[in-house]
């Protein structure tokens, strides 16, 4: 193991002989110490070589303590600093502490005094040293992840991009052979059925993939939006789906929140197109849309449905993509919507959940931060 080099203090006191006395006690300590009797000098040396530690005096002639050891952590960032001063300045001292020291000792003093303040601001010193070191990581980790991430959105796009043509292709040509070849069975037939729809689902997926990757690259807007005007458009252009249903609709109102009113829509379609479709066994739905807390930095937002429900053992998974729980003769879908929901509310700052029972109802809830401004008037369209 490579051995720890001793500390490295830099001692500057227009007294000479207590500044070599100094030198040569701390030194007895394990310390290495490079002594000057003026500032300037010293500085010139902090040009050259890296100190751990500065031990100023404060009243010097031609600098002072305080102006030392700012023009020094001004060459030395990480440097340091303890002042020296006699008992008739502890005014100036703070001052100096106020200036970045990170202590002072009172002359005259005792060896036993001063080693425990050393000890200490050495031991800032490393610690600030480590806190420098692992920002770093951390940003050298977040810059990694990021460019690993764009790079896993560019793949997953352009292949799914490119299984496009070839599924056409596909599709066209097996319904081009059931056009242009009668003498096909009937068995024949509805295979080649069977491979066109199949074709057709692989478009869907791959369109919903494609979209779940837009709405992760596409520039996002931070706007105040209405959530209340908002939901009632959702709800205006939704009649198509909801025709011949009954649905006891409940709302609270909705505060603003900060965010993109077209991804905003997104989740907002997606959850309540959702809470329709799963509670369309019933008789009289019933889904309500409110506002379940109000905090100044966070608003909870909720839809709840009377539907068919699902066991809580699975109620992170459906936020995956494709994950479903209903077969595709049950409820139809992708198993793409709740992914978006997540994936759009992480975009904002906020975090995603449910809560539901089997046969008794679900409950999404999602958090958004509240507008920082009221909405404009042009703001929060969509
Ligand atoms: N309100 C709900 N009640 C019960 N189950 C739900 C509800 N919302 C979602 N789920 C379950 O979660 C699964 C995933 O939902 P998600 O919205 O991602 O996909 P989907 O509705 O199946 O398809 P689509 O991609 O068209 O939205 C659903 O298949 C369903 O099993
Ligand atoms: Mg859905």
């Amino acid at each position: 193991m490579a051995e720890i080099p001793p500390p490295k203090i830099l001692i500057v006191d227009d007294e000479t002989a207590q500044m070599k006395a100094l030198c040569n006690t701390l030194k007895d300590h394990g310390y290495e110490t490079v002594g000057y009797s003026s500032p300037k000098p010293a500085l010139a040396e902090l040009g050259k070589s890296e100190f751990d530690l500065l031990l100023s005096d404060l009243m010097m002639p031609e600098m002072n303590g305080i102006e030392l050891l700012q023009a020094a952590r001004k060459q030395s960032p990480d440097l340091v600093c303890i002042i020296m001063t006699g008992e008739g300045t502890i005014a100036t001292a703070v001052e100096a502490m106020k200036s970045g020291a990170l202590d002072y000792i009172l002359k005259p003093f005792k060896l036993s005094a001063i080693l425990p303040v050393l000890d200490r601001a050495l031991a800032v010193r490393r610690l600030r040293l480590e806190n420098v070191a692992l920002s770093r990581r951390v940003e050298e980790r977040t810059a990694e992840l990021e460019a690993a991430n764009k790079e896993l959105e560019a793949f997953s796009y352009s292949v799914s991009h490119d299984l496009r043509a070839p599924l056409r292709h596909i599709g066209g040509f097996t319904q081009l052979l059931a056009q242009t070849e009668p003498s096909f069975s009937t068995q024949g037939k509805r295979y080649l059925d069977l491979i066109t729809q199949a074709a057709r689902q692989m478009e869907q997926l791959i369109a919903d993939l494609l979209d779940f990757s837009r709405n992760s690259r596409i520039e996002m807007r931070q706007i105040p939006v209405d959530l209340q005007e908002l939901v009632e458009r959702i709800l205006q252009d939704l009649q198509p789906e909801m025709a011949g249903r009954k649905i006891a609709w409940k709302r609270t109102p909705l505060p603003p929140a900060q965010g993109d009113p077209s991804l905003l829509r997104q989740v907002f379609s997606n959850l309540i197109l959702n809470a329709v479709k799963y509670s369309r066994t019933r008789e009289v739905a019933e889904i309500e849309i409110g506002c379940a807390g109000n905090a100044e930095n966070e608003i909870v937002i909720f839809v709840r449905d009377n539907g068919v429900g699902f066991d809580m053992k699975y109620a992170d998974k459906l936020f995956g993509v494709f994950q479903r729980l209903h077969g595709p003769d049950e409820f139809e879908g992708t198993g793409i919507g709740l992914a978006n929901v997540r994936r759009i509310v992480a975009r904002h700052g906020g975090r995603t959940w449910a809560e539901a029972r089997l046969n008794e109802g679900a409950t999404f809830f999602f958090t958004l931060k509240p507008a920082v401004l009221p909405v404009a008037a042009e703001n929060g369209k969509i």
